[in-house]
């Protein structure tokens, strides 16, 4: 997708649709005077157009304007408004535009009270690239579905490094969603080693790829397990970044590589088992993030892991009652083979533990009962250390991105105790899943502070939102950059 800088007159334009995004009661932005400003105004003086959030109105500029049409797009109440309805407004618009033809759209940043230009302008840039991004599906017969080549923000000067950054986000946020799509037998582990090695090469990142062999000489057992009832070999893979030059400290992100689970032995019900191929948006969103990270340039090392494997049942499938032993030395005794996110994560984790990393942030479709506690609007958040879990708080709510902190008292500990290991893999009964899900990943890092990530219930909407197509969100990839810059500026 191109994406340009317009600082021209909107009605000097060019593109087949101009956006504005108006709150309630705002005047039209400078340069949208003369004949279709009048039209806009009568409009509005006949209550057809008022500017509540999501009402749009389309007007022939009739040769006034270089754009052939003017579409105003509601913003709701000014003193209500943040980034998050902006983002949301945008990718509306954008999608509006294009269901009228539009090939090229140009939006025009609004002036918002108490927000910086290039903060706006960031934010419209993603909305419109999230609301026009569509999976490329696997039917034989396409539909003629013309796309938006060409997005132009129009704004004030001092925007493009706004829009730089919100362009790079957007196509990060995009390609994970296009890897959360992908069903298991189109994006293996092996495959999902190749997209990171493809990611890597394009950004000058450092990229290691541990086969099995590699597993069993790391010491992996957890991973190892998991991939035991599979006829796909696992992969670790570990990405550096080194935006401080590689002297650290080290941010670690670690994201759940699960290409697709059928639960294994502890198998799942049918219904809606294939799903269960977007087990892997927690990998899908750490590399989203490394290619937004290599290409905007932090400065901040980085060390990225993602393990990967699927979870399937056959006569070499690791079982309930076993024990199993992985990087940590921690000994698991596995309860149910469904909880098997926790253990590939544990080996990642505990393998960033010992390469160095200063603190850690994690993130998975790790528990279906994320979505019983929180719901689809917010992912759970489980922290050893309440300062890093503020910290990777802020980071999100910078990012437009929406968690809630879940406790970590150590009575929690005691869910998850074994009669004849060191821990279960399981908590007891469906208490408190997401916490005890959260907190068996902490007695694996030992003292370094880590932040754990939920996705599972925001990773996929089934249900169709209005500023994107239903399917994988791409959810976590913005939290993910926002801490790596935060991270920089902290050194
Ligand atoms: N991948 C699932 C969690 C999940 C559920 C993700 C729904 C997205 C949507 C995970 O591996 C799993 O199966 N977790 C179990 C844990 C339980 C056995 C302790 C769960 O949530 O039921
Ligand atoms: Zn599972
Ligand atoms: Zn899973």
């Amino acid at each position: 997708m191109k994406v340009t800088v317009s600082h021209e007159a909107l009605s000097q334009i060019q593109a087949d649709v101009v956006v504005i995004l108006l709150p309630e009661g705002a005047a039209l932005p400078a340069g949208a005077e003369g004949p279709v400003a009048d039209l806009v105004s009568q409009a509005v003086a006949a209550g057809d157009f008022q500017g509540e959030f999501g009402e749009s109105a389309v007007f022939y500029t009739q040769g006034a304007w270089a754009a052939r049409k003017l579409l105003t797009f509601g913003l709701g109440k000014a003193e209500r408004l943040d980034v998050v309805k902006i983002r949301k407004a945008s990718a509306m618009a954008a999608r509006a535009a294009r269901a009228s033809g539009a090939r090229s759209v140009a939006l025009a940043v609004p002036a918002v009270g108490g927000l910086e230009p290039g903060r706006v302008a960031c934010f419209v840039t993603e909305g419109a690239l999230r609301g026009l991004f569509r999976f490329r599906s696997f039917k034989s017969e396409q539909k003629v579905r013309p796309d938006v080549e060409h997005v132009l923000i129009a704004g004030p000067a001092g925007i493009a490094e706004g829009v730089e950054y919100g362009r790079v986000l957007g196509e990060a946020v995009n390609y994970a969603r296009d890897l959360n799509w992908l069903p298991g037998n189109h994006l293996t582990a092996t495959d999902l080693a190749e997209r990171a090695r493809e990611v890597c090469a394009a950004a000058g990142i450092e990229i290691e790829v541990y086969d099995k062999k590699g597993c069993q000489e790391l010491g992996l057992g957890l991973l190892l397990a998991v991939n035991q009832g599979s006829a796909e070999e696992p992969r670790f893979i570990v990405m550096r970044y080194k935006g401080n030059g590689g002297q650290g400290p080290w941010l670690g992100l670690v994201g759940k590589g699960l290409t697709f689970d059928s639960g294994g032995i502890s198998i799942k019900p049918t219904d809606h088992m294939w799903d269960m191929k977007y087990d892997m948006s927690g990998a899908g969103a750490v590399l989203g993030a490394m290619k937004a990270i290599g290409e905007l340039k932090p400065k901040a090392d980085i060390l990225a892991i993602i393990p990967a494997t699927d979870n399937l049942p056959d006569g070499n499938a690791y079982k309930p009652g076993d024990v199993i032993v992985g990087l940590s030395g921690k000994t698991v005794e596995v309860r149910s083979t469904d909880a098997e996110g926790r253990l590939i994560l544990a080996d990642g984790l505990a393998y960033a533990v010992k390469q160095g990393c200063a603190k850690l942030i994690t993130a998975s479709t790790l528990t279906g009962a994320a979505n019983i506690a929180l719901g689809p609007q917010r992912f759970g958040i489980v922290s050893n250390n309440d300062e890093w879990e503020a910290e990777v708080y802020a980071a999100a709510e910078e990012a437009g991105e929406k968690g809630w902190r879940l406790p970590h008292d150590e009575e929690y500990y005691e869910l998850f105790k074994s009669p004849i290991a060191d821990m279960s893999n399981t908590g007891t009964g469906r208490s408190a899943g997401t916490v005890v899900g959260g907190l068996f990943l902490m007695k694996h890092v030992g003292e370094t502070p880590c932040v754990h990530l939920d996705i599972a219930a925001q990773a996929w909407s089934s249900d169709t939102p209005k500023d994107q197509d239903p399917g994988a969100t791409g959810v976590a990839v913005a939290t993910f950059v926002r801490a790596a810059f935060r991270w920089a500026a902290g050194q």
